[in-house]
């Protein structure tokens, strides 16, 4: 028995019987009339096989950073059924996402655009941003997540210490391939039994921008190229 407790963009969440949770992959990818974007806030397209592609990749990565010692939600994952087996998190108020740039794209560039130049060079850059699709996942400083009661100045840098060392874990992997990582989103959340704060979510495709030889990569793709041979 496993009972249904939240419809998301990507995937379906269930909480199984022994208290953890279930992610089912989907083939919903977020993006706009069609077209894959990573920053968006709604269901783009559906790509059959996608879901199974992105459990790939994330298992992939989940089972790199247990080898590394990084905290994570990761139990196990069944790639036929695209489900993932994870430890339950409570989110940080409602949801944050924990960006990391190493090149200036995207929401980034919109923002900035009148310093930044499309593709800059950027130095591991850490922002948190709200989940909340309404007001289009305003960006949040340290100051206001503590004084909201979201994060406190401590678990900011604790999220922001994993959120680099994840991100480093991900772009090395990707240039071992010839690809090169310019931005990726995390989750985190506080585990409910222990307490302690743990990457979730998801590592694939979707959740990043990478390039090869200067060309973006789509997810699929990506997918493909980081898990052949
Ligand atoms: N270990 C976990 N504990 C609790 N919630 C989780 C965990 N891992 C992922 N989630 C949540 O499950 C949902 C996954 O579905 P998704 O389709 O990505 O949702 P969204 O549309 O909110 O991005 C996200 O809201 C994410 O915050
Ligand atoms: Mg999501």
């Amino acid at each position: 028995m496993m009972n249904l407790i939240y419809t998301g963009k990507t995937k379906d969440v269930y909480e199984l019987n022994d208290g953890n949770y279930l992610l089912k992959f989907k083939d919903d990818v977020t993006g706009e009339n069609g077209v894959f974007d990573p920053g968006a806030n709604t269901v783009g397209l559906t790509i059959e096989g996608a879901g199974r592609a992105g459990l790939k990749l994330t298992k992939m990565f989940f089972e790199k950073l247990k080898e590394d010692d990084i905290p994570t939600h990761y139990v196990d994952a069944n790639i036929e059924e695209a489900t993932m087996t994870v430890i339950p998190a409570a989110v940080f108020g409602k949801g944050l996402e924990v960006i990391c740039r190493y090149r200036a794209v995207g929401s980034f560039l919109r923002r900035y655009g009148m310093y930044a130049e499309e593709g800059q060079p950027l130095d591991a850059f850490v922002e948190i941003t709200i989940k909340d699709d309404e007001r289009q996942d305003p960006p949040i400083t340290e100051d206001a997540l503590s004084m909201l009661g979201i994060l406190t100045k401590d678990e900011y840098s604790v999220v922001v210490d994993l959120t680099k060392k994840v991100a480093g874990v991900v772009k090395e992997a990707l240039c071992t391939k010839g690809i090169e990582l310019y931005d990726i989103k995390f989750e985190f959340g506080r585990n409910n039994k222990t307490g302690e704060i743990i990457l979730i979510d998801e590592i694939s495709g979707g959740n990043m921008r990478a390039f090869k030889e200067g060309k973006y990569i789509e997810p699929l793709l990506l997918e493909k190229l980081m898990l052949e041979e």
